[in-house]
């Protein structure tokens, strides 16, 4: 009996470059950016090494650089002074506030290049939850919440915001924001919903660059039970019937199986975000000589694609595409 040998198309490069399945390009990668009050602002993020915080000119400048590299979109998150910080959020609809300046700046800067924003109360929020909490019972308050989001997203798309990403998990949030955006005039601003966002310990680091954590409580009644499945697609097939133009899955490396549930399940283009967590993880390791982090990053980002995601936001992008262009 002759052996079959699939080892012939691994034999070298040249062929396991023809029969590679999954390539990542720099076009497949979204790039989260932290923003800052100031000029010249440079805060580095101890948990995300190689991550800073950055003011409006030099997100601009990076975001130049990125395009540069073939980086087509950049998902923007503000660090809010405290002082500005609300119950409401309010700072969130401030036509002059740090994120609607910055996508402005971008926007002037570079037309083509797509910005993303994120919807949630919480960078905004002095009691850092996603949606508006209830003072006496603490609970986070689904239809009271939508309101505020929807105006989030018409300032956000207002200032020239391409896409709108809602990252709070609310009942309901998509088809409230699509309509408040199409009653504006935005039809053609995108919604990338965050479908199937888990409650997860790997947004540590995010929550430290931005100062957001919960003052209370923890983000489990509204953020997805990590050991559910079917839920997600739940959650796709209410997002796809309330407009959501892009399907995303978060955290990603931990959730290959869901990103591949809605690939399978669904028609429309799916995004994995690769956390803050995950990032830190990589580079800790990385630091200590444990493991080749270019490698895994490569990998890592390999992974997504091959469960199934059309798009990565991760913060490896710039990383990535320097090493794609090298
Ligand atoms: C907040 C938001 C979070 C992230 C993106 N948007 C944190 C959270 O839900 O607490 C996490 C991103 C990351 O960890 O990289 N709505």
């Amino acid at each position: 009996m002759m052996t079959i040998r699939p080892r012939r198309n691994r034999k070298n490069e040249a062929i396991r470059s023809l029969v590679r399945e999954n390539l990542i390009t720099p076009k497949d990668l979204i790039a989260p950016l932290f923003i800052v009050e100031g000029k010249n602002e440079i805060i580095p993020i101890a948990s995300m090494p190689g991550q800073a915080r950055l003011s409006s000119d030099l997100i601009v400048k990076k975001a130049k650089e990125l395009w540069d590299l073939g980086v087509p979109c950049v998902s923007l998150f503000p660090a809010i002074a405290e002082a500005k910080k609300d119950k409401y959020a309010t700072e969130s609809c401030n036509d002059n506030g740090l994120l609607q300046n910055t996508v402005k700046a971008l926007k002037d800067a570079l037309p083509e290049m797509l910005v993303m924003t994120d919807v949630a109360m919480d960078p905004y929020s002095s009691d850092g939850h996603d949606g508006l909490v209830d003072d006496k019972s603490g609970e986070i308050l689904n239809d009271q919440t939508l309101e505020i989001l929807a105006n989030m997203a018409v300032a956000q798309a207002k200032a020239g915001s391409d896409i709108v990403g809602p990252s709070d998990m609310m009942d309901g949030r998509v088809g409230y924001i699509r309509d408040a955006l199409d009653d504006e005039g935005f039809t053609n601003t995108l919604i990338m919903s965050y479908t199937a966002k888990y409650a997860s310990a790997f947004y540590g680091p995010f929550r430290n660059a931005l100062d957001s954590a919960p003052k209370a409580g923890d983000k489990k009644t509204y953020q997805m039970d990590y050991a559910n499945v079917r839920e997600a697609l739940l959650e796709a097939s209410l997002d796809e019937s309330e407009g959501a133009d892009i399907l995303m899955v978060k955290p990603g490396l931990s959730y290959l199986d869901v990103i591949k549930e809605l690939r399978i399940n669904s028609a429309l283009p799916i995004a994995a975000y690769n956390v803050s967590g995950e990032y830190a993880m990589v580079k800790a390791a990385h630091e200590k000589g444990w493991l080749d982090g270019e490698k895994v990053m490569v990998e890592m980002l390999t992974s997504f694609k091959r469960a199934g995601a059309d798009m990565i936001l991760t913060y490896f992008a710039e990383e990535m595409a320097r090493l794609y262009s090298k």
